[in-house]
Formats: structure tokens, sequence, C-alpha cells
């Protein structure tokens, strides 16, 4: 059977972070290792560029929206082929072909009877492109996934029958336990499903940047709903609703999320498949977040990770393997130099690299680099038997995407030929004059080595191809029938020397995140050399116009301020933003503002933060102050302005 392997398409606003990198490399490994396999596999990646996200974007960026799409697409594209992502089709949301597949899927839905036209009244958060009901709202007004404030929006609009497909799809998830992996995430999907599904707005007349509709609806003051258009995307890959040349595929294998567009892709996307009478795919696997040294990423932060200069630090190859490894499947992981230099030092350069030398350094003395397997089995029974667990073992954990299990265990090979060298020390054997048995040691771990370095291909697909030169064998669907299903063992050959492949790394090669509270960064006193650096570090740090204008700012007047019990810093304060209810802002600026001299008085407040939890209350905002050695001052208007007036 053939296989689709998917990742999610990259939306167009920003350049591509380390969280795509690790969707694009699970996605990548699958890949290979289903081609390894000998299976016939598709793997599909793209951009989403529709909504009226991108179109703010581009705006924000004083660019026409398709000219921002088609540069910001680009540098997605050219990231993957930089780090030899092995995608088949790179799809693109403004493709001809991709407009016309989800026209001709709306006509289908829309014929079957499932999609009709009424009217929607509902608070909708522009970042998240999608209408939340009041109960879900965060204290009444804001966006329940990414915090933001939401707007209320009265639009005529095309509606799909979700609610149509709530037994259906329960059944699904009841049927299918794979549907959804790692299984621990179905749950908070069957319980949103049981909660009553309503109907979905599947159309915008509020902007204009989407798929336009079908001719036969003759009604072009709408236009599809960016999720709608996107989801479609991996049907259309396949030619969906025009040539359908690739429609073999279908359905996916496994289709690649972030556990944050789960519900799209477990609840809206099954519903839409089954309206257009298509299969569902077999697996939706949802992996977690990554954070940087604990924190979550931010532009606003600048803590966020380029995928482009990891690799250029420590290598796209040792990127992949420590992303994979890191994390187990599903859960968050978090991205910290010191973590990934452990790794490259002691798996990677100890364990493997070390392996490799050792026998190249022993057969070079002992056999003129000749290798030959003939006595392995008569002294290495254990340590073969050992390995073909290990090996046979592997398969199941890559299936279930727990690519962390699949290389801990794959680690376990290096271990049974380390232990064979220290347990049968080659060199003593030879001062005994027992060459043959030296000599079968060390083609036992060729042979270990040649067997791990298939397994470990699709992670690392180049430096893996240097060891499989050196064992003089070649990475392929033959090698692995060979050599892993049949379990055979390495012919004799010449061992070659390899440049060394995991160089240690000493100390940090990329600069650290920048320090989380300004007053550290105020603590540290740079020395001359130093301020040459920042002074590079500062022009990096130069930002778009568009990235400024992200944050909003706005005139705030404090109507109530008191402390907050036990805190030290903190002062509780209620703002007015001219939205006809007040924040809550939790302020650090007790030690040099009363609360009683605070109420009354104007302030300059972000708007658009996430709400955060302080001392298990929730912070709507943060006030601007500047802070030097005497202390704290806030900023404030310099005349009275208007609550709410924005600041820019
Ligand atoms: N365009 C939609 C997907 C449509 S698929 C039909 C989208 N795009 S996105 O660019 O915002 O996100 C793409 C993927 O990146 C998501 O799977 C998301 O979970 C993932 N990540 C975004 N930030 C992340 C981390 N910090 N860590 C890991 N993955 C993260 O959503």
């Amino acid at each position: 059977m053939s296989k689709y392997i998917t990742t999610p398409i990259y939306y167009v606003n920003g350049e591509a972070h380390i969280g795509h990198a690790y969707t694009t490399f699970i996605a990548d490994t699958l890949t290979r290792y289903e081609k390894l396999k000998g299976e016939d596999t598709y793997f599909l990646t793209g951009t989403d560029e529709h909504g009226q996200k991108i179109e703010e974007s581009a705006q924000k960026n004083g660019k026409p929206t398709q000219e921002f799409a088609d540069e910001i697409s680009a540098s997605f594209k050219n990231l993957w082929d930089e780090f030899e992502i092995s995608y088949d089709q790179f799809i693109r949301t403004t493709d001809e072909k991709h407009k016309r597949g989800v026209q001709k899927a709306f006509e289908v839905m829309y014929a079957k009877g499932d999609i009709y036209k009424d009217f929607y009244e509902g608070h909708y958060c522009v970042s998240c492109e999608t209408f939340f009901p009041e109960t879900q709202l965060i204290d009444g007004g804001f966006c329940p996934d990414c915090g933001r404030s939401t707007t209320v929006l009265k639009e005529e609009s095309y509606f799909f029958r979700l609610s149509k497909y709530e037994d259906a799809l329960l059944n699904h998830y009841a049927q299918n336990p794979d549907f959804i992996l790692p299984r621990s995430r179905a749950n908070e999907v069957v319980n949103f499903v049981k909660g009553g599904l309503r109907d979905l707005s599947v159309t915008r007349t509020s902007f204009t940047w989407g798929v336009k509709m079908p001719e036969s609806l003759n009604d072009d003051k709408h236009v599809m709903y960016v999720w709608l258009d996107a989801l479609l995307n991996y049907i259309t890959a396949l030619g969906y609703g025009n040539d359908n040349e690739k429609m073999n595929y279908w359905p996916a294998s496994t289709q690649f999320v972030g556990k944050d567009i789960l519900r799209f892709h477990a609840i809206y996307w099954p519903a839409f498949l089954m309206s257009l009478d298509l299969p569902l795919p077999k697996t939706i696997g949802a992996h977690g977040w990554w954070t940087r040294d604990g924190e979550k990423m931010s532009k606003s932060k600048g803590n966020v990770i380029s995928p482009k200069e990891v690799s250029d630090a420590y290598g796209v190859e040792n990127l992949r393997y420590f992303m994979l490894r890191e994390v187990p499947f599903g859960q968050d992981g978090d991205f910290s130099q010191r973590a990934f230099i452990d790794r490259i030092n002691s798996e990677l350069s100890n364990d493997l690299g070390n392996l490799l030398n050792r026998i190249i350094g022993m057969s070079g003395k002992y056999s003129a680099f000749e290798i030959d397997s003939v006595d392995v089995k008569k002294f290495h029974e254990k340590e073969l038997n050992a390995m073909n667990i290990v090996l046979d073992s592997l398969d199941t954990f890559i299936e279930n995407l727990q690519t962390h299990r699949y290389l801990e265990e794959l680690w376990r090979l290096f271990a049974i030929g380390n232990k064979a060298i220290e347990e049968h020390a080659p060199w003593v054997k030879m001062k005994e004059g027992k060459k043959d048995e030296a000599l079968a040691t060390v083609a036992l771990v060729a042979n270990i080595l040649a067997k791990a370095s298939i397994m470990l291909s699709p992670v690392m697909p180049k430096t893996t191809n240097i060891i499989a030169d050196a064992l003089n064998f070649t990475i392929n669907n033959a090698s692995y029938k060979e050599l892993i299903l049949d379990k055979n063992l390495l012919k004799v050959f010449t061992i070659k020397a390899v440049p060394p492949l995991f160089p240690r790394v000493e100390e940090p090669l990329m600069q650290e995140a920048p320090l989380a509270t300004p007053n550290a960064q105020e603590l540290k006193v740079p020395k001359t050399a130093e301020i040459v650096k920042e002074e590079k570090v500062e022009e990096d740090n130069l930002i778009e116009i568009g990235q400024f204008f992200a944050t909003s700012l706005k005139v705030g007047t404090i109507v109530e301020a008191e402390e907050v019990p036990k805190s030290k810093k903190l002062l509780r304060l209620q703002v007015d933003l001219g939205e006809g209810r007040n924040r809550q802002v939790l302020a650090g600026i007790k030690e040099f503002y009363s609360a009683e001299s605070l109420v009354n008085t104007q302030v300059c407040v972000v708007a658009n933060l996430k709400p955060a939890k302080l001392m298990g209350m929730v912070s709507e905002g943060m006030l601007l102050a500047a802070k030097d050695t005497e202390g704290l001052s806030l900023i404030r208007p310099e005349k009275p302005k208007k609550a709410g007036t924005p600041i820019g």
C-alpha cells in the first residue's frame, strides 16, 4: 500500500522557526523511512497564504499581498531545499490548481446540502481566523486560543453542517484508536465533539484575500474561510477537483500537525472528507510545542530560534537528531544549547563516532583495513542475538511516531558494540595470538555500525551515507533487505578512514537567548570587546515597522489600585482602555509607587499581550516604564488623552 505523508502548510506571515522545522523533520524522517522499506511514498508540504492575517501582515510590511506571500513562501521552500527535505510537492494555496480544487469541493458539499447560507453574528479572532461562541471567551471578550481581544462581527455566511457529523466522528474515533496519535491526545478531541458541534461558518465577506466562490453559486461577495481552503490542500495537491492524477495516494497515512491545530485536523477535516465521500486519513500525529531555555518563543521577546541559525552553527543533521531524540512525540520540548551539546558530545561523538574510529584504527593495525565477517557468528552469537532483538523492535516505534524511543533503542546497538570491544579486548587477543577472535570482534562492530546506519539514515541521511561509504556499502532498499530484514552480514571489504563526523562541541556556538528580565540586562556592564559585539547584535535586531505595529499600545486610565498581599513587587490595577470594561493589570511597581498615588492617573499599556497568571491572578496587559539606577518611572502621555487612545 502506498503512503502519503503531510506537514501542515505554513502561514506566510513570518519566516520559518524551529517549530516549523521540527514538523518538517519528522515528516521527512518518516518519508525516508518508508522509502527505505520500499514503500511508494508521497510527501507534501507547502504554504498557507490566504486570510485576513496574511492580508494584514502584507499591509504592515507595505507590500502587495501576493508579492508578500511569494517572498515568504519562497523563504520556506528555500530553507527546506537547503535542508534537503525530500518533499515530492510544495503546494501553495495561491496556486490556481489548488483554488479550482477548493471551489470544486465547495460545490460538491453544497450540492449535497452540507453547505447552506445564513447569518453569523459572533466574536471573531483575527489572529486565529476563528469565530468563538460567547461561552468560550475569556473574561467575556478574549480569544480562548491565543488570548487576543476578539471583535464582534455580523456577516452573511455560508455554513458547513458540522453538527451533522457529530456521531460519525465519535464513531470513527472509537473504531480507529490510531486515528489520533499520541492516543493521549484523543480525549480532548472526543470531549470537544461530545460537547456538541455547531455548524461552521465557511465563508467571509469582511475581506477579499481568499479563494473566490465557485462560479456556479454566483455570489462573489464571499471568499472562502481560510481553514476550509487550507485543509483541502491535502487533496488538491493530489489533483482533487482537477485531474485526480495522484488521488491514488489518498487516504493519507500520516498527517503531522502541532497540538494547537489538532482540532482543525481531527474534527473539521474528517467531517469535510465525509461530506466529500472520501476516506479519512489513517493517522493525525499531533506534536507538542518547542520552548527556548524553558520560555515560550515569541517575536516580542526576541527569543525565536531560526532553524538556519542553528544549522549554520551545529549542522542540520545534528539538529534533526537532537529534536527527534530529545522529545517524546506529542510532548512539549525545550531547546537549550546545553542539552543539544550534551547529546552531540555523548551520543553522536562518543557512542557512535568513537566506535567507528576505534574499529578503523584496529582493523588498520591488525588486518591492513580488511574486514571479514567470517568468524563473527562463532565468537559473537550473544551479541548478534542482542543486536537482532533491537533491530526487530525498531519498526513499531517509528510507525507509532515515537522517534525518541526509536533513537534510544537504536543507540543500544552502539552499547552492544562498545561492550563487545571492552569484554573481548581485541588488542589482548592479538597479543595472545588469537587473531581470528580479535578480527571477529572488529567485524562484529562493523556490522553493528552498518545496520545501525541504515536505520539511522532517515534521521541523518548524509552522515550515514559517509559511514556506509567507509563500510563499502550503499544505504538503499536493497541493503535494508539484505542486512536488516534478511539479517545477513557484510561481505569481506576494505574499511576506509572517515573525516571526524561529530567534532566535540566545547562551548555554545550560538548567541544565548536574550535575558529574560530587563533587570538582569541592566546589571551586565559590557567590556570593550563586548561593546563592539553588541553593536553588531543591535544591527541584527533591527525590526520591520510591521513588527512594531504588531504591538498594540494604548493610553489607559488607572481606575483602581491595590497592593497584592504577600507580594513585594506587585500592585493590582484596574485599567480603563475604553473597552467598556476595565482590564486587570498586575504591575511590578510596588517598590516605586503607592497604590493610592496611581488612581486616576494615565499610563501606556501594551494591550494585546496574551493574558498571563501571576500569583494566581490574571494579568491582561503590561505598563510601559523606564528603569535605571535611580528607580522606575512610568511612561505617561504628556497631556491627558481619552482612555483607549492608540499610541504609535
Ligand atoms: N496554516 C496553519 C496550518 C494549516 S494546515 C492545513 C498554521 N500555520 S502555522 O505556520 O502557524 O503553524 C504551522 C505549524 O507550526 C503548526 O503545526 C504549529 O503547531 C507549529 N508550531 C508553531 N509554533 C511552534 C512551536 N513553538 N513549537 C512547535 N511547533 C509549533 O497553523
